[in-house]
């Protein structure tokens, strides 16, 4: 199948692939999504083909408003409001309880709840408004691999297998949404993101749990996406907690270095082995999984030095990401 770049003056052409039923992958502020009509169990089954992901692992419902997401929620408690008032459209992906039959069990994986996102993206919140029904939203990126944030990583990872992408460009976050789970007694964060457990507890009034990250057997399926080996480049990723053990790395040609700007400047290694990260950690948010695939296309890279951050919860996305991708292994010498 030939896999069509669409920009943004083509959404008609995008519209008709998707209410035909094809795969579709749209911007939006954190990470690309592949876009597939939620109510069409085909489609869906077909995300999950094109992805090759595991069909235990459920889909997101990207929504382009309220509205929309009352059709398929079974009830919308006032913590739910609150949130979607101060922070929809954004970063935010809300678990509810589903309207049973409201949508095919392969959207929710066959549970009792479901995630629904509402992306700060112009082009995206016009599609989903004139096909008129939601579309599923996982990343947009063959499972385990970095998540896209260009249309670019889309195409590499999914051409061939759907029908089209949409370009937005370059997202602005470069992380995932924060996925907060309001179908259980305390509000928990099961993915941390942009928003952080803090603002979303100011907002709400009370007490947000943050999930450890280890899922426990009993505790699935309360994050399945969680358990899953992820955001992984082919060589091993390290994480280096204090700036101070670069110079500790022997390195070679063989070692990749993913680091702030300041930091890459003290290393002694030509500039193709070297990611720049940015100058702060907003700008290592956004290109964290861009470096990530930079060395994952990189034969000769048999190690990747990343840059890890402690800054409280700003960072607790950034390290999040990062530990899946170097499935915790730690810098010590
Ligand atoms: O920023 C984002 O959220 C991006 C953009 C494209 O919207 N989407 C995204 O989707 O990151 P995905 O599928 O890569 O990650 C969604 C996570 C998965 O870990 C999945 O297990 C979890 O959300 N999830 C989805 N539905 C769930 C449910 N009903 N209960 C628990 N976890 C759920
Ligand atoms: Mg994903």
């Amino acid at each position: 199948m030939e896999t069509k770049i669409f920009a943004k003056d083509q959404l008609d052409d995008a519209v008709d692939l998707l209410a035909k039923g094809e795969l579709v992958a749209f911007p939006t502020e954190t990470v690309y999504g592949l876009g597939a009509i939620a109510t069409n169990e085909k489609s869906v089954k077909g995300v999950y083909a094109a992805k090759g992901r595991p069909s235990d692992n459920p889909l997101i419902v990207t929504v382009s408003d309220e509205e929309m997401m009352r059709r398929y929620a079974k009830e919308v408690p006032e913590r739910a409001e609150k949130l979607i008032k101060y922070f929809w459209p954004g970063p935010l992906t809300i678990l509810l309880f589903v309207k049973p039959g409201s949508l095919p069990d392969a959207v929710t994986g066959g549970l009792d709840t479901v995630a629904f996102r509402c992306p700060d993206d112009e082009l995206t919140h016009n599609l989903i408004s004139k096909l008129g029904y939601p579309i599923v939203g996982p990343s947009a990126n063959t499972s385990t691999k970095p998540s896209p944030t260009t249309a670019q990583h889309v195409y590499h990872d999914l051409k061939g297998k759907i029908a089209g992408i949409i370009d937005g460009g370059p997202t602005r976050v470069g992380l995932e949404s924060t996925i907060i789970d309001l179908s259980v007694k305390t509000p928990i964060v099961l993915r941390p993101g942009e928003i952080t457990p803090e603002e979303l507890s100011e907002v709400l009034g009370e007490k947000v749990l943050i999930n450890t990250g280890k899922v426990s057997d009993k505790e699935i399926p309360k994050a399945p996406g969680m358990k899953y080996r992820h955001y992984a480049p082919s060589a091993p990723v390290v994480v280096v907690d204090d700036v101070n053990d670069f110079s500790k790395v022997d390195f070679n040609e063989n070692i990749g270095v993913m680091a702030l700007k300041d930091q890459l400047a003290k290393i002694d290694l030509p500039d193709e082995n070297k990611f720049n990260l940015g100058n702060d950690l907003v700008d290592a948010d956004h290109n964290l999984f861009g470096g990530l695939r930079y060395f994952d296309d990189k034969d000769n890279i048999k190690q990747i030095y990343v840059q890890g951050f402690y800054d409280g919860e700003e960072s607790l996305a950034y390290m999040n990401r990062l530990n899946k991708a170097a499935a915790g292994h730690h810098f010590n010498k």
